[in-house]
């Protein structure tokens, strides 16, 4: 396995690569990896010849307030756990290689941001659209491949690619669970033990919404009521959302009469998780 840390050095490696023949697999990381990442590498050595992981903490995407600083960073663990899996070469840039000067031009990706993780987070997916359109610019990938556990991201990368003709195809993978349930996140670290178990109900209430749901509910207000009430037994649980959208325009609705996202964010303590569900009739 290969690392690199300058823009100059990763795109030489992908130009022969290219030049070779081979098809480019990509997956952006903020690291302190876990088999979340690990399962979209794998699903990229399955789709392309070369998967090459970044794993750079992006300082755009982090509003004033968030965790930037204590964000969980160990390169050395990283690098050991990606040649484990396969990852050909990887790019970790430092804050100066990605943003030398002030950045002054920003990708925005309207409407989809406005709801859910874009309502409580002011920014964030400006800095994801950002970073992850200067990671394709320099890395050039043919496929790249993001978690369904952050469902407004990928849907918001796949717009941005299609708006502005970006020649990369976006690849939405299953959400990554531990054995209890627990969406796997760099973030669960910061849990204490008794927050660890508490946060075992979102997915839980989740998952109990989807029998509703299998039996025939629709309404959005009675399933998001009913996960929200779940959610309110644990009593560290503090709701940011417990919403249920149109998978597609990722806006609020009534019934469900296509595919839609049943998601939630819950913060225990400091730490904001988030999970969620698609809902297919
Ligand atoms: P990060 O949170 O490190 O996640 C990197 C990728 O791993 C994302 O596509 C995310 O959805 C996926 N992922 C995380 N937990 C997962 C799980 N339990 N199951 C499956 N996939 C999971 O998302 C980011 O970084 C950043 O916003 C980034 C796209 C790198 C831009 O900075």
């Amino acid at each position: 396995m290969q690392l690199f840390h300058t823009i100059q050095d990763i795109r030489q490696y992908v130009a022969d690569k290219r030049a070779a023949g081979r098809r480019i697999g990509f997956v952006p990381t903020m690291g302190y990896l876990h088999a979340g990442h690990l399962s979209l590498v794998e699903r990229g050595k399955r789709e392309a010849d070369i998967v090459i992981m970044s794993i750079f903490v992006n300082p755009l995407q982090f509003g004033p307030n968030e965790d930037l600083d204590q964000y969980p960073r160990d390169l050395e663990r990283d690098l050991q756990l990606a040649e484990t899996v396969g990852v050909d070469a990887v790019f970790a840039p430092s804050v100066r290689e990605m943003y030398p000067h002030q950045q002054l031009t920003f990708i925005n990706t309207e409407l989809l941001t406005d709801n859910l993780c874009g309502a409580s987070r002011p920014g964030h997916f400006r800095g994801v659209t950002t970073v992850v359109g200067k990671l394709f610019n320099i890395v050039q990938p043919d496929k790249a491949f993001f978690g369904q556990k952050d469902a407004q991201q990928v849907r918001v990368i796949q717009q941005m690619v299609a708006d502005l003709n970006m020649p990369v195809a976006v690849i939405g993978c299953p959400i990554v669970r531990e054995a209890d349930g627990l969406a796997m996140s760099s973030r669960n670290v910061y849990l204490s033990p008794e927050e660890r178990r508490q946060a075992l109900i979102l997915n839980q209430s989740l998952t109990e919404a989807q029998k509703l749901f299998e039996q025939g509910e629709r309404s959005a207000d009675v399933l998001t009521d009913y996960v929200s009430r779940r959610i309110q037994l644990a009593p560290f649980a503090k709701i940011d959302y417990v919403k249920l959208v149109d998978l597609q325009t990722l806006s609020d609705i009534r019934e469900i009469s296509g595919e839609s996202l049943l998601a939630v964010a819950v913060r225990f303590g400091g730490t904001r998780l988030i999970d969620n569900i698609v809902l297919q009739p």
